[in-house]
């Protein structure tokens, strides 16, 4: 009792949630009603998935690997990692499983998503090759240019002699990216000669092609959409936080803290961004025969001369997907069902997606040392004295062997708060971020201020 006190306490949504759960769960005979769904990582991104599909009424189980100390409050942790495939076909056949959804860039790299639809049931993430829009950045840059989407100017230097002329040529300031997944932390922006050449020579730019870019300046906006083919279907926009201190200083992380909506995309005009600068990569997609299906986001910026595409992520955002999933009306499992079945358009002829009017801010409490090597294994108190509205979306956590719920990795905890405005929301994730205490705790304190000063 201790250990479920202990989450719960007074997060009572999370209480509400298990136990319509308990109520409702059906079993996994086969012809039970309701989905049986199955998210694959164990992050923040993925604890905000299954809190939305627990909220339909027409899931009846969700499954997670690896999942994390929060997750089993509403969900069943499988005992296998998310990239066995020979177990998770096992598991799907079963338990019935309806519908999975692949969360962590790795596992949508490594063409999970698609492998898994292979096996007839309804699969949220890409192949492999059309995941290739995230996971080579130099590759995206070249698929930008075929679909005239507009970005800053690139050139791609593959190994260290190249980056060198490169450099002499280009000068600084230059914006260095490296060409692989780098989880949010591959991008720097180099003001000085020296500062590009240390960069160069150090991961996770050495050993492997890097993409030199123009830096651009302007607000940035995360626009995630549903892509079936050349259906494309933009969510709630959302703005992401992504250098580690206040005001936009130190180095880029996975993402610090998240507000949606923004006044930096209004939501009335995320479909006509999403049409302009998604939907052309989605139709040159098909057109090489590596039609995509998921979710793609595009990270954008708002120069003088319009908006800029930064980069695609072949996944919901994290932690967008903890500011905007919650502001999906109607029932998402089976929106979620119909992309990865590959009718996408259909349904949403039928059923518009609508975008929630409340607000929701997300105020990530991180590990001493991130995004560096973060401390681990300090417990974490607290969750039970969060404010009404005010959720503990689980990031890295654990049990240790007494128990006790500690850190398990950089990005800790989310706090995510939901108000009828921004204002209120952002007060209520503050308030909920100093509730909860671990050792060498941290948190930017400035995350939806842009927000609140323009409402
Ligand atoms: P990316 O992973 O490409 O989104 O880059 C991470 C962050 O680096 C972005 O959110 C921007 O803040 C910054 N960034 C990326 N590309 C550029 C650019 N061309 N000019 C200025 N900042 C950039
Ligand atoms: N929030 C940035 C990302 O998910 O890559």
């Amino acid at each position: 009792m201790g250990i479920v006190r202990d989450i719960l306490g007074g997060d009572r949504v999370h209480r509400i949630i298990k136990e319509q759960r308990a109520q409702r769960s059906p079993g996994r005979s086969p012809g039970a009603p309701g989905l049986n769904c199955l998210v694959l990582g164990g992050g923040g991104r993925e604890y905000a998935i299954a809190w939305r599909l627990a909220r339909d009424q027409s899931v009846a189980t969700i499954d997670v690997t690896p999942g994390n100390a929060g997750m089993p409050l509403f969900t069943r942790i499988l005992d296998f990692p998310p990239d066995d495939l020979g177990r998770l076909e096992q598991h799907i056949v079963a338990s019935h499983i309806d519908l999975a959804i692949v969360g962590p860039d790795d596992l949508v790299a490594k063409g999970i998503g698609q492998a898994l639809g292979r096996g007839g049931i309804s699969s949220v993430g890409p192949s492999r090759e059309a995941a290739k829009v995230e996971w080579s950045k130099s590759y995206a840059k070249e698929l930008m240019a075929e679909a005239g989407v507009p970005t800053a100017r690139a050139e791609t230097f593959a190994d260290a002699p190249a980056q060198r002329e490169g450099l002499e040529r280009w000068g600084v300031p230059v914006v260095l990216k490296a060409d692989g997944l780098a989880a949010g932390k591959g991008v720097l922006v180099a003001r000085t000669l020296d500062d590009a050449r240390v960069a160069l020579a150090s991961p996770p730019f050495n050993g492997g092609p890097v993409v030199f870019e123009e830096p651009l300046e302007g607000e940035e906006a995360s626009l995630q959409a549903l892509v079936d083919g050349e259906t494309v279907v933009a969510l709630p926009p959302a703005r992401d936080h992504k250098r580690v201190g206040d005001g936009d200083t130190g180095p880029n992380t996975g993402g610090m803290g998240a507000a949606s909506p923004t006044s930096a995309l209004p939501d009335a005009d995320a479909q006509r961004i999403a049409d302009e600068l998604i939907a052309p990569v989605a139709k040159a997609l098909v057109a090489r025969g590596t039609p995509y299906r998921g979710v793609l986001y595009a990270g954008l910026m708002r120069t003088a001369d319009g908006w800029r595409v930064l980069e695609y992520n072949a996944r919901f955002g994290d932690p967008e997907a903890q500011v905007t999933l919650p502001r999906v009306e109607g029932d998402f499992a089976r929106l979620m069902y119909a992309l990865g079945e590959g009718r996408l358009a259909e349904y949403v002829a039928e059923q518009p997606l609508r975008f929630s009017e409340r607000a929701y801010v997300d105020v990530v409490l991180c590990a001493e040392g991130y995004p560096g090597t973060p401390k681990t294994g300090m417990r974490i108190t607290g969750l039970d004295q969060l404010p009404a509205g005010v959720y503990a979306f689980h990031g890295s956590t654990r049990r240790d062997p007494r128990g006790n719920l500690v850190v398990a990795g950089g990005r800790v905890i989310h706090v995510v708060a939901e108000a009828g405005t921004m204002a209120e929301a952002r007060a209520r994730a503050y308030e909920g971020a100093e509730r909860i205490e671990f050792e060498g705790k941290f948190y930017r304190s400035d995350i939806a201020r842009q927000e609140v000063a323009v409402a």
